[in-house]
């Protein structure tokens, strides 16, 4: 038995993450979120004033170098005990540490979104993030475990999957199965700014006498912070944009990659469907 390598690539919110985690939680193997990567770099260069990016940023690839970043996903089901049983797939989290910080939340606002596709357009950044998603990948990977099955003693493949824009074409070109997931425009922004909604409403029912202050309700317009569906768009758009047409590692449509439109999926389809294309090629 090999282990097995999953490459997961597309454009910006098409449901790569979501999807890596449960299929990874379904699989049993690791899971690595590559852009949580280019988002912890973009962070270091708000927090550091680093202005010239895209041009070989200097000062910003010595913070990258000297930083850690640490990927915490831990799944408490094995394939011992499928999760395909209860029918329902869950989405565990991920948490993201950057020098042993908990990011996971700062990486995913405005700020950082608006600078992301820059910062990763920069081919040394990119280098210098090859080294720390490698490394990741490498301690993600579950190892092949021989499990105890009403047939007997099966051997059940070890592996990971790792998403992102250049996995299946250049992190992982021999990945045994590579997902080019995509979605229409208007899908991905209404389903990015539920997504903002929903954590929204999280935090409010957390702690609602201090959320009440900074949060909108239904019938008042959102602060800055939360953006429309047609701004949530148009910043997809400016990012995909960039990811497709920039020099290093554009995002593309690996050759041998099985490419699916989840636009009108349900999400259960379509962890199911690359679960089955996985297990067949197993
Ligand atoms: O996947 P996510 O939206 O978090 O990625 C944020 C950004 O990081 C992308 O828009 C892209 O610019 C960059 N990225 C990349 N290569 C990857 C993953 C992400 O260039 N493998």
């Amino acid at each position: 038995v090999r282990d097995f390598t999953i490459a997961i690539d597309g454009p910006a919110a098409s449901g790569k993450s979501s999807t890596a985690r449960a299929l990874a939680l379904e699989l049993g193997f690791g899971y690595i979120d590559s852009g949580s990567i280019y988002r912890c770099a973009t962070l270091l260069a708000l927090r550091h004033n680093i202005t010239d990016i895209g041009t070989g940023a200097t000062d910003l690839i010595e913070l990258i170098n000297k930083s850690s970043v640490d990927i915490k996903f831990q799944p408490s089901t094995t394939r011992s005990s499928p999760n395909l049983i209860t029918g329902r797939l869950s989405v565990p989290d991920v948490r993201i540490l950057l020098n042993d910080e908990d990011v996971s939340e700062e990486i995913r606002k405005p700020g950082v979104n608006r600078l992301v596709a820059k910062v990763a357009s920069d081919g040394e950044v990119r280098t210098a993030v090859l080294g720390i998603q490698r490394a990741l990948a490498k301690a993600a990977e579950t190892r092949s475990t021989d499990v105890v099955d009403k047939e007997g003693v099966v051997s059940v493949p070890g592996g990971v999957v790792m998403d992102g824009r250049d996995i299946g074409t250049t992190i992982f070109p021999n990945a045994e199965l590579k997902i080019y997931l995509d979605a229409s425009a208007m899908a991905r922004a209404i389903r990015r700014w539920d997504e903002m909604n929903s954590s929204l409403k999280q935090a409010r029912a957390k702690a609602p006498v201090a959320a009440a202050d900074s949060a909108p309700v239904a019938n008042e317009r959102a602060p800055a912070e939360y953006p429309s569906v047609e701004d949530i768009a148009r910043e997809l758009e400016e990012r995909d944009y960039a990811d497709i047409n920039r020099q290093h590692s554009p995002l593309r449509i690996a050759k041998d990659a099985v490419v699916i439109d989840n636009t009108t999926m349900t999400f259960e389809q379509q962890v199911y469907s690359i679960a089955d294309l996985a297990r067949d090629r197993m």
